[in-house]
């Protein structure tokens, strides 16, 4: 080791240094003025520094509660979808603020215990350092190893079992509550609770025996039912429409619960005559238009935005979430942005008795984003 500086002292001098005089002596080498380097504590056990370990222990006890409440209400809260004024709506309901609130609870009681346990029991010194350039010397090293157990030292936190085991417990806690996120899909069957295993396969045009499926429009009151006609729809023009049974006329609740199943509402597109002329359609659906009218789901196959916009000059269909577009004359196949796959679209006609459009089946593939059992 080579001495350029008169103070460094050599290895046997060093071997026989003290923790303490080894950190004065690297704050020294470093051109580190300590200025103040006080024990916030100098006095052990008294009932202000007692009182100050049970506050950060409370605020990661608290986390650790917090993170516990977040993990059994992600798996045992009831998430299902219950449409309102229908028994267990308010549970429900309150499903997404508990998971937020709890694990907002959890990161923030860990980040104040945190700063209450550096504010109360980290010394605060005041140093003056100068910067040096080129690699660390043997000393350079030793001393820093030095100053960082003396640092963890003087934290007192190894003699803190308290504050010890609550830091555990809400770092800990917490740690599984980030870790179940990921996994909680893979921890919960998402078909436990389904009346309808093929859930995602399916939407609400699927047909029951022989009943017709009408194209309704929602009019913000789902006892009105309207349903649809082709002159409804002006050349280029666009409605979304749901799916209406005769059956369910009468059921309030089925009324409601079609107009609100989040993977039914349907984009009815009046095609203008003279784009409909340039229509390519997708083998296996060249009967699902009626004439120039085409329906496609309103579910973006990214990742489930509503695909709201329809601009009438491009004949393209956007999804305003992450920008995706499709074209409403290639059977809605993806021409911009994210999204891979094309847009199900619903086969219609119109009913020869009723002059009204019905789907005359479900879409022939799942609507919506990818999910774990769909291979394409
Ligand atoms: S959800 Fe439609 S582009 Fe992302």
């Amino acid at each position: 080791m080579s001495k350029q500086n008169p103070e460094v002292p050599g290895d046997e001098e060093l071997a026989g240094m003290s923790r303490d005089e080894l950190v004065r002596l690297g704050t020294r080498l470093d051109g580190v003025e300590l200025v103040e380097y006080p024990d916030p504590w100098p006095v052990k056990g008294t009932r202000a520094e007692k009182r100050a370990e049970r506050l950060v222990a409370f605020w990661f006890g608290l986390s650790g509660l917090s993170g516990l409440a977040f993990v059994a209400a992600f798996i045992f809260w009831p998430a299902k979808y219950v449409a309102p004024g229908e028994e267990g709506y308010t549970m429900y309901s309150l499903y997404t603020p508990v998971i937020g609130l709890t694990l907002g609870v959890a990161i923030l009681a860990l980040g104040f215990g945190v700063l209450l346990y550096t504010r109360r029991f980290i010394p605060h010194e005041v140093a003056v350092q100068e910067r040096h350039e080129g690699g660390s010397t043997e000393v350079d090293k030793a001393t820093i190893i030095a100053q960082l157990a003396d640092a963890g030292t003087r934290s007192t936190i190894g003699r803190r079992p308290m504050i010890k085991r609550s830091l555990a417990f809400g770092g800990g806690v917490l740690g599984l509550a980030v870790t179940v996120v990921p996994l909680g899909g893979l921890l919960r069957n998402p078909h436990a609770q389904s009346t309808n295993e093929d859930g995602l396969w399916h939407t609400g045009w699927l047909h029951h025996g022989e009943e017709k499926v009408f194209l309704r429009r929602d009019t913000g009151d789902a006892s009105e039912v309207e349903l649809v006609r082709p002159e409804d729809l002006d050349a280029g023009a666009m409605e979304t429409v749901f799916p209406f049974r005769e059956s369910e006329r009468d059921d309030h609740d089925a009324l409601v619960h079609a107009l609100k199943r989040a993977d039914n509402p349907v984009m009815l597109i009046r095609l203008r005559p003279q784009d409909a002329e340039r229509v390519v359609k997708h083998e296996g659906q060249e009967d699902y238009n009626y004439g120039d009218y085409y329906a496609y789901t309103k579910v973006c196959s990214h990742v489930g935005c509503p695909t709201s916009l329809f601009e009438q000059r491009t004949n393209r269909i956007l999804c305003p979430c992450h920008q995706s577009q499709f074209d409403a004359l290639q059977y809605a196949r993806p021409i911009f942005g994210p999204a891979t796959r094309k847009l199900a679209q619903l086969p219609i006609t119109v009913d020869p008795e009723t002059g009204y459009f019905i789907a005359t089946a479900d879409f022939n593939e799942p609507v919506g984003p990818a999910f774990w059992e769909r291979k394409s």
